[in-house]
């Protein structure tokens, strides 16, 4: 089970989720309740408030026992963990599963505030979390296996996001990482992050139709690379190769996409990059009206069917990356 899922309390009704537990520390205080289940039921293992002690880290040590805390405080938890993101994540004593996750659920907390509203702030929280993901990805090599197969339960505007701006980030630092600096690759990456800001100007009703979309609403979801193009810039935000990103993410290698039509070499680098994740996120993704394709399934079907459209050298690192062994 993922940390990201959810748990129903069997005796309460209550949702309980799991808590990373190797981000725990003695001596800290935690402004939520934790759980442990014992034989089906929650019990309050630590209260808000007290004093997380060793004699609490010894009964965690048998390695069978999971923590939990309540739907209701998981903002607290994510509050705690984008607080402390860079301690956790360059700390060796906590496990590349659990830095994963918390990678994940921080750059999901800045994806969902920045679909609510862009501003400098969220911006900048944006580029925070793809800077912390570059240099997670860059020091650890199984760290990229966990942030792949993560499950979570958020919307999945911000899901797509957030998997898009892994899948890709982690294929510009495959092919790209001799070539550019750190903070290049972070820029990047937020980049990737963002290209579908443009969303958030596309009503939800239209996002989350299950029926067949009008050609006008076709025609409102396709202004979404301009829309997103335009306000990160308007706030002085985004490197130029980012923002391409952004307003080229859709275009395809044989000229079949948009906004431009643009073919090849036409399409900016990092764009091609963010089309092919974007393309294997949108295959691989379950949505509300059909089932998600296997991962395995979703590459035969994107080499078979849609080969042309993608760089083929980039496409080829991409299926290298996501095979056994990353
Ligand atoms: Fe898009
Ligand atoms: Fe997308």
């Amino acid at each position: 089970m993922s940390p990201l899922d959810k748990n129903t309390g069997q005796d309460t009704g209550i949702v309980f989720r799991d808590l990373p537990l190797s981000i725990m520390r003695i001596n800290e205080r935690y402004d939520f309740d934790i759980y442990l289940q014992i034989r089906g039921h929650y019990r309050l293992f630590a209260a808000k408030g007290a004093l997380f002690t060793d004699q609490h880290t010894k009964l965690l040590k048998d390695g069978s026992i999971r923590l939990y805390v309540k739907d209701e405080e998981w903002g607290r938890v994510e509050e705690y963990q984008t607080n402390y993101l860079s301690r956790i994540l360059a700390d060796p004593a906590v496990d590349s599963h659990d830095k994963a996750s918390v990678a994940y659920t921080a750059s999901m907390k800045s994806i969902r505030e920045i679909f609510q509203s862009v501003e400098p702030r969220t911006i900048q929280d944006v580029e925070k979390n793809a800077e912390e993901m570059v240099r997670l990805i860059l020091s650890e090599d199984e760290v990229m296996e966990n942030l792949i197969w993560i499950e979570s339960h958020d919307h999945f505007t911000y899901q797509h996001s957030v998997r898009v701006g892994i899948y890709a980030t982690a294929l510009t630092i495959k092919l790209f990482s001799s070539k550019l600096t750190k903070q290049e690759m972070a820029a990047l990456s937020a980049g990737y992050f963002l290209h579908d800001i443009g969303m958030a100007q596309v009503p939800m009703k239209i996002l989350e139709k299950s029926s067949p979309l009008t050609p006008s609403e076709w025609g409102l979801i396709r202004m979404h690379p301009m829309w997103g193009y335009d306000r990160p810039l308007e706030t002085g935000h985004l490197t130029p190769e980012a923002a391409a990103i952004v307003l080229s993410h859709h275009e395809r290698h044989d000229g079949s996409g948009y906004p431009f039509a643009r073919e090849g070499d036409g399409i900016p680098t990092y764009a091609k990059i963010c089309a092919i994740a974007d393309t294997f996120e949108s295959l691989t993704a379950s949505r509300p009206y059909r089932e998600s394709i296997r991962p395995f399934h979703a590459l035969k079907i994107m080499q078979q069917e849609m080969a042309q459209e993608f760089d083929a050298e980039m496409f080829k690192a991409f299926i290298l990356l996501l095979g056994p062994g990353g």
